[in-house]
């Protein structure tokens, strides 16, 4: 049996895969098994943004591998600690870090901590708070507590009960957020901007009024930052494009560039809400997936950071030209390098054509073209990737 159908036998079917089989990847390009390359919009969901295999993150890693891999969090590893200190003072120099493996894992402890917070900080009789206000539309992960807290009822429908209590209100909407809130409201999760939602973008106005409205209430304001940060828009945090400062961030994806990794930075005021025993993870802060997200933070400097956000508003005008030439393109829309190409059609041939002709991009909500590059991408790059979705753009509408 060749690899695709040993899948097929033995995989559970929660994958769609597409017909790549991965040989090796470097920066930008992928190689499939016959030699074949391919230029990579997608990163793996946004997780690759320096880079595949980046010289030095793999050389941080291997160092990291050839000293020690694991010994739990019960004993120091210098990687684990030095990260948390260099999060911490990025985002909350006085609050405080909880590490994660994945994204889910990340909000699951975001949700716990704004719980524990809650009940400390109440002042009705049971002192339980623990009401959270999520968006329609969102993405939080595939755990119960984070797909109860995601605003899609596709993820909801096989699983109930679902966690309590996640209520939804609509981005961009302040009125649809209080008249939500009650005694029982400890905190509003958002993502900035949603990714698997369909790259929808929060207004600064709303954000602003979101921080102003949960100061008032006392509630915690905690940012979903799993895939539109770590320099995705060319901020290290998407929210300081916007302004305003939430009180829990939550990342993973990127953080260590291909490697496990989440992590919970709280502002001091949460932060001391959790104590000894509250919450833990075998693997969470690996230190070789420390190792390698310390080496990212080093390569996200300002000027790496600039150069993206050339090269992203380089992607956004050529991006632009095609919806003049397309009536199909309904919109064009996102930050930095997380864009969304809103069709009036089903996607899937575009995303197919393109890998086919070696570009790889990716299609949610059947409409919306997805394109999240490594941040190294380079203005010829956006060239080959116009050039082949203006021909996918062609073709769909040619066979059609
Ligand atoms: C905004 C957001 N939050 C949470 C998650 C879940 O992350 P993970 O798949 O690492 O559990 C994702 C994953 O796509 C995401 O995009």
């Amino acid at each position: 049996m060749n690899i695709k159908q040993i899948e097929e036998k033995y995989f559970m079917r929660t994958y769609k895969r597409a017909n790549l089989v991965v040989k090796k990847a470097k920066g930008q390009f992928l190689w499939d098994e016959s030699g074949k390359k391919y230029l990579d919009f997608f990163a793996g969901i946004s997780v690759c943004n320096v880079g595949h295999c980046n010289d030095s993150v793999l050389k941080v890693t291997k160092e990291q591998l050839d000293s020690f891999v694991h010994t739990s969090n019960l004993y120091y590893a210098p990687s684990q600690i030095k990260l948390g200190e260099e999060l911490t003072k990025r985002i909350f120099p006085n609050g405080r870090v909880f590490l994660s493996n994945s994204g889910a894992e990340a909000n699951e402890c975001a949700i716990k901590l704004a719980r524990k917070w809650g009940f400390l900080n109440s002042s009705i009789d049971n002192r339980n708070r623990y009401e959270m206000i999520c968006f329609k539309n969102s993405f939080h992960g595939r755990t119960l507590a984070t797909l109860s807290a995601t605003g899609q009822e596709k993820f909801h429908k096989f699983f109930r009960p679902l966690q309590e209590k996640f209520v939804f209100a609509e981005i961009n909407n302040i009125g649809s957020v209080k008249k939500l809130i009650n005694e029982r409201t400890v905190a509003v999760m958002i993502e900035p901007i949603q990714g698997e939602g369909g790259l929808i973008l929060s207004e600064k106005t709303f954000l602003k009024e979101l921080r102003v409205l949960c100061d008032k209430n006392n509630l915690l304001l905690i940012f979903d930052e799993i895939q539109c940060g770590v320099g995705r828009t060319g901020k290290f945090c998407a929210f300081e494009n916007y302004d305003v400062k939430p009180d829990i961030v939550t990342l993973a994806k990127s953080l260590a560039n291909g490697l496990p990794l989440g992590a919970v930075v709280a502002a001091e005021k949460c932060a001391e809400a959790f104590v000894y025993g509250d919450h833990g993870s075998t693997f969470g802060g690996n230190p070789v997936s420390c190792a390698a997200a310390l080496e990212v933070l080093n390569i996200l400097n300002s000027k790496f950071l600039n150069d993206s956000l050339e090269v992203a508003k380089y992607l956004s005008s050529k991006l632009e030209d095609l919806k003049k030439k397309y009536s199909i393109i309904k919109d064009v829309r996102g930050l930095g390098l997380m864009l969304g190409i809103d069709l009036t059609i089903n996607g899937s041939s575009i995303v197919n054509y393109c890998l086919d002709n070696g570009l790889i991009i990716n299609c949610i909500h059947d409409t919306v073209i997805r394109l999240l590059p490594p941040l190294i991408i380079t203005k010829n790059d956006v060239d080959f990737a116009t050039k082949i979705l203006d021909e996918a753009l062609n073709y769909t509408l040619v066979t059609k």
